[in-house]
């Protein structure tokens, strides 16, 4: 029996938006703060795009100091100058996290989503109310059935100043 959480965490639109033209289209930064309260000491599995789209928005390089990164690639090189971990496949990704003691949170972008999503036992959403358009190029959170989780919490994001935005928390019932 799985004992240990893998918590999906994003930030969407109504439409379950999370990207276009390889990028978040939005800043909201209560949510990047979230995100780095909830994902800090812990293991944060993301794909090579992802990877990529946060290397190119950090100032020095560095991405998501504090926190143990495993990226999913099978054209990264298997030693990265950032100490990040590259994984083959989900089943390596699993292997490499230091389950069961943390808890594994999977960053995205959409085919990691995509993925992880039958084995996740929560998820930590970030609604938006941002359009998006003028992109062909959108990525999307996978669609899931209500009746197959449970909210936990739902709190609007504090200190937001750009976009109104709400966290909700969900596990999946067994
Ligand atoms: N709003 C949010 O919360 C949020 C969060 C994260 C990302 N995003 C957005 O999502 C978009 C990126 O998502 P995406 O779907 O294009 O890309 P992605 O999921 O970030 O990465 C895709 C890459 O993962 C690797 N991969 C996929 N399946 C694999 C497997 N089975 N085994 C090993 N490696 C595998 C491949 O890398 P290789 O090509 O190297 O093999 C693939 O190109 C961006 O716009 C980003 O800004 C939004």
């Amino acid at each position: 029996m799985q004992r240990y959480e893998i918590a999906l965490i994003a930030a969407m639109n109504p439409q379950r938006v999370i990207g276009a033209d390889g990028e978040i289209p939005w800043h909201v930064k209560a949510d990047m703060q979230h995100f780095k309260e909830m994902t800090m000491g812990h293991d944060v599995v993301m794909g090579r795009r992802t990877y990529e789209s946060i290397r190119r928005m950090s100032r020095n390089g560095h991405v998501l100091p504090g926190r143990h990164v495993i990226i999913l690639s099978l054209t990264l090189p298997s030693c990265m100058v950032g100490g990040e971990t590259v994984a083959r496949s989900v089943e390596e990704a699993l292997e490499y996290a230091r389950m069961p003691q943390q808890r594994l949170f999977v960053a995205g972008g959409g085919e990691i989503y995509q993925l992880f999503f039958p084995r996740a036992t929560s998820m930590y959403l970030t609604r938006v109310e941002t359009s998006v358009e003028g992109s062909d190029a959108l990525t999307y959170f996978p669609e899931w059935n209500m009746n197959d989780w449970e909210e936990m919490w739902c709190k609007p994001l504090a200190q937001y100043v750009d976009e109104p935005a709400a966290n909700v928390s969900y596990w999946r019932l067994l």
